[in-house]
């Protein structure tokens, strides 16, 4: 058989999904391999199971070599994030003057939240949405307001009108944190969505602070929109890092984005924060950026491949369980709710992303694979679970089958 084409950043045309045993990642020592014994199947928290990008690999390798590891400095990363968003996305009109490098993307949420709202005011969610929305906006003394997705999982306007209302009454500085794309749903938002999130936000005077961290995993089908792109976006703030594309979350850096309008509250940001952010980290997110395109190209061919895998393994092992096809990210949310399995703590605090309760417990106990507990995403999320498909077929197909055995043998009639 011929040997893959090579493609130009070096590495062979191969799925990068495909690369990996489940022995070598076994050997990892991240929390996605070691926060259960070594008979669960993890297919939980955001990590990808592949291995580094060769350009990624290839710019750290240079680094260590030259004992490159002193502090970060320019504005490397935020021009090859700016050329990145104008090629894949048509954003032209992002300006490197207006973006900072934060440790992350959550400590930049928070950082551009301690910015533009006060204590004790409100920062809306839609839920269903990432723990850390909960945890880390209370952590910062700001308390969560949700507004629930709709039944079709896309933002529900009329909820956010009623949600961005609350919102004003109950403080002087509100605003409203969008996961754009959205975990767990992986729903990409259409342009005409946020537009209309503009037009709210403007009429109730909310800030917008988008993460678009999964913004490279936008699978065939949909588009990415950067929410500064839009009309009535000018005050507003993105935090975007080649973290989860790249699977970089181990090499801490990202990017503050700020809209025209809000340059000047971005401009307030302490200086410690710039502090937080590893020199390694900017040069491994940069070098994704400005060199890993197609890397994550046969990604994204690998997670289509991996979506489509999925539905057909549950509509074998576990046809009961709904999953809408994801148009982003690399997260299945799966209505577990007709397995008549008690959701457990689904009316205790969200947040807490490690906390295994209701299905994700069942699967756990009886499958031994490790899912995301959907009572930690907030209202809506009882009775799902969040899978993380950037994993191998194989192990994605061993991991439904034991799913399905769990749930045949859980059943009361089986004893
Ligand atoms: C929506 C979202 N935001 C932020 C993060 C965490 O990013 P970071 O590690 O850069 O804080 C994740 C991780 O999965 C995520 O899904």
């Amino acid at each position: 058989m011929a040997s893959p084409a090579p493609v130009a950043d070096g590495s062979a045309a191969q799925n990068p999904l495909t690369l990996l045993t489940l022995d070598e990642l076994r050997q990892r020592t991240s929390v996605k391999w070691r926060m259960h014994p070594p008979d669960v199947l993890p297919l939980w928290v955001a990590e990808m199971d592949v291995p580094l990008a060769p350009s990624v690999a290839d710019a750290l390798r240079r680094a260590i070599d030259l004992g490159d590891t002193g502090y970060a400095h320019g504005t490397a990363y935020a021009e090859a994030l700016s050329d990145f968003a104008a090629r894949r996305w048509g954003w032209h009109n992002f300006r490197v003057d207006h973006a900072t490098v934060v440790p992350d993307v959550m400590m930049g949420v928070v950082e551009v939240l301690r910015l533009v709202t006060d204590p004790g005011d409100a920062v809306v969610v839609c839920s269903p949405v990432y723990p850390p929305f909960y945890a880390f906006v209370s952590h910062a003394d700001r308390q969560v307001i949700e507004a629930p997705l709709g039944p079709d999982q896309r933002m529900d306007l009329a909820a956010l009108d009623e949600a961005f209302r609350r919102a004003r009454a109950c403080g002087r500085r509100p605003a409203f944190l969008i996961c754009n794309p959205h975990n767990p749903t992986g729903v990409v938002h259409r342009r005409d969505e946020l537009e209309a999130v503009a037009e709210l936000a403007c009429r109730h005077g909310l800030r917008v602070i988008s993460d678009e961290i999964h913004a490279p995993l936008v699978l065939p089908g949909a588009h990415f929109t950067p929410y500064l792109t839009v009309a009535g976006a000018e005050n507003a703030f993105a935090l975007i890092s080649a973290s989860k594309a790249w699977n970089l979350a181990g090499l801490k850096a990202a990017l503050a984005v700020a809209g025209p309008q809000a340059a000047v509250d971005l401009n307030r940001m302490p200086e410690e924060v710039s502090h937080g952010p590893s020199h390694l980290g900017v040069i491994a997110h940069t070098a994704a950026f400005r060199a890993g395109g197609q890397w994550l190209d046969l990604l994204l061919d690998g997670l289509d491949t991996n979506r489509s895998l999925l539905e057909t393994l549950l509509a074998k092992h576990l046809p009961s369980v709904r999953y809408h096809r994801p148009e982003g990210t690399y997260l299945a949310w799966l209505d577990c709710t007709a397995l008549g399995i008690d959701t457990g703590q689904s009316d205790g605090e969200p947040g807490v992303a490690s906390d295994v309760d209701g299905p994700a417990k069942m699967f756990l106990d009886r499958a031994r694979v490790a899912l995301s507990s959907g009572h930690v995403f907030g209202t809506g999320g009882a009775g799902f679970v969040r899978l993380n498909f950037a994993t191998s077929p194989a192990i994605l197909t061993d991991a439904v089958a034991r799913m399905g055995r769990a749930v045949d043998t859980h059943r009361p009639s089986a004893g």
